[in-house]
């Protein structure tokens, strides 16, 4: 191995769960060539930044920081001492050389296809003098690398693992499906390999995670195609392995086979996110998500009566071009209709090479401005309704991280929620049961059981 020792690396990361995942895989595969981990920007050796192209705010961050590294970058190399910026992720995917164009200080742009191909990257950079841009989408698949079992760092008591990746469904505002290319699922066995990895380094719960994670179909050790039903049925036979969730999910997608897990499997959280983005049967066409309002409200109903206490979440977009009162007001009814525990939800972003961006009828800032306000009024309302019937009621909490007292720890609910607790003898990693006592904002605390 050609380890060149006490490299640091930062890297810093935008946007989905995706993209933390696979900032961590970068991190093992920058591990083998000698680089550590370090949380100071301005004293990296390489500096990562992990980037998101979902709404327009998003990717114009990276200029800014960019910006702020460039400064950096100058007053390293007045003193003799190289620093490399690399720009990864779905900007680096969707603008390539004009990342270049736009920051020439950049030395590296690669997509989310390609990051097992760092070092290499890095080898040419060095070699070549000039800035590499790698944004082909490969034809052998950038798991095959990374499931050579490089090492796992540490990932706390807590992880993601990503089991599908890409998009097919073409949502009309969305640029997932040109950033993350298409559907594909990785085969069950080096799921299970990957999660077991993951355990024995201490992690009790995990994340599956995929743009359209339940339209999950890896080969099987059977060799048939599994569903993500299957693959959690599967995978909560790990020993050591406490909780199993998966996100993002698609509506349509949501089979007997998920949801009977949600019945039957008590690693399966109680939880889920499922996005409608509207409530309007005309805007959910215009936006081609392919159900209605009235089906995703009948999905929510056979979860419920399979799993009674589940929760739910989801996003939304106000403002999509076209949406008038009415389409808005079928929005805030299905709210109402669903109750949500939480919710994120978001002024609609234009997006370039997206089929929505030209639609004439886009709609004014204010207007989706005020409408959002009124949204996150009601869904905040509800997430509060939702902390407080908590108090009172017993839960398992897998404890994460100290609190900021002395014999504090926060740990999480099955409905993702922080929860405080005060313990001597408990330890992060722990699994203990509680009493829920005080619901805050963001919070809520309990007592050990
Ligand atoms: N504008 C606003 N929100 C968007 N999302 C995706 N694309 C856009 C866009 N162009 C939101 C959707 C999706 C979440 C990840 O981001 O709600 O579910
Ligand atoms: Fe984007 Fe729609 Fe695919 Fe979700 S399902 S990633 S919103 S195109």
């Amino acid at each position: 191995m050609n380890a060149e020792p006490d490299k640091k690396v930062f890297i810093k990361t935008y946007g989905c769960q995706m993209n933390v995942y696979d900032s961590e895989r970068m991190q093992d595969v920058l591990a083998a060539k000698g680089y550590v981990g370090t949380d100071t920007p301005d004293e990296a050796d390489l500096v990562i930044l992990n980037t998101c192209h979902i709404r327009e705010k998003a990717a114009e961050k990276v200029y800014s920081e960019l910006g702020r590294l460039r400064r950096v970058k100058n007053s390293r190399g007045k003193a003799g001492d190289d620093m490399l910026i690399a720009v990864a992720g779905c900007v680096a995917q969707a603008e390539g050389e004009e990342i270049v164009r736009r920051a020439p200080m950049v030395d590296l742009v690669f997509g989310p296809q390609t990051y097992q191909r760092l070092p290499e990257l890095l080898d040419r950079r060095i070699s070549d003098g000039t800035a590499v841009v790698e944004t082909e989408f490969p034809v052998e698949d950038k798991f095959d690398r990374l499931d050579a079992p490089t090492r796992t760092l540490a990932r706390g008591v807590s992880a993601f693992l990503t089991v599908q990746e890409g998009c097919d469904k073409f949502c009309t505002f969305c640029v997932v499906p040109y950033t993350r290319g298409a559907e594909f699922s990785r085969p069950v066995e080096r799921i299970a390999a990957e999660a077991e990895r993951l355990v024995a380094a201490g992690v009790r719960e995990i994340t599956l995670l995929g743009q359209n994670v339940n339209a999950y179909h890896g080969s099987g050790p059977d060799g048939g195609a599994w569903s993500l039903g299957r693959l959690l049925g599967f995978l909560s036979g790990i020993e050591g392995l406490e909780r199993l969730r998966y996100t993002t999910s698609h509506p349509r997608d949501m089979n007997d086979e998920l949801i009977e897990q949600h019945a039957s499997n008590p690693t399966v959280m109680p939880y889920l996110h499922l996005p409608v983005q509207s409530g309007s049967d005309r805007i959910l066409r215009a936006m081609n998500r392919k159900h209605t309002a009235d089906h995703y409200v009948k999905v929510i109903e056979r979860l419920r009566r399979a799993r009674p206490d589940i929760a739910v979440s989801g996003d939304f977009i106000v403002g999509f071009p076209g949406e008038t009162d009415a389409d808005f007001e079928a929005t805030m009814n299905l709210v109402r209709t669903v109750t949500y525990a939480q919710a994120y939800s978001f002024k609609y972003s234009k997006r370039p090479g997206t089929p929505a961006a030209d639609h004439e009828d886009q709609i004014a800032e204010e207007v989706q401005s005020e409408r959002l306000a009124r949204l996150q009024t009601l869904l905040n309302e509800q997430q509060k309704a939702f902390n407080e019937a908590c108090v009172g009621r017993r839960f398992s909490l897998l404890l994460e991280r100290p609190g900021r007292y002395e014999g504090q720890l926060v740990g999480r609910s099955p409905y993702l929620q922080a929860v405080h607790i005060r313990s001597a003898k408990a330890q992060i990693g722990d699994m203990v049961e509680v009493r829920v006592e005080k619901a805050g904002a963001n919070s809520l605390s309990a007592d050990i059981i």
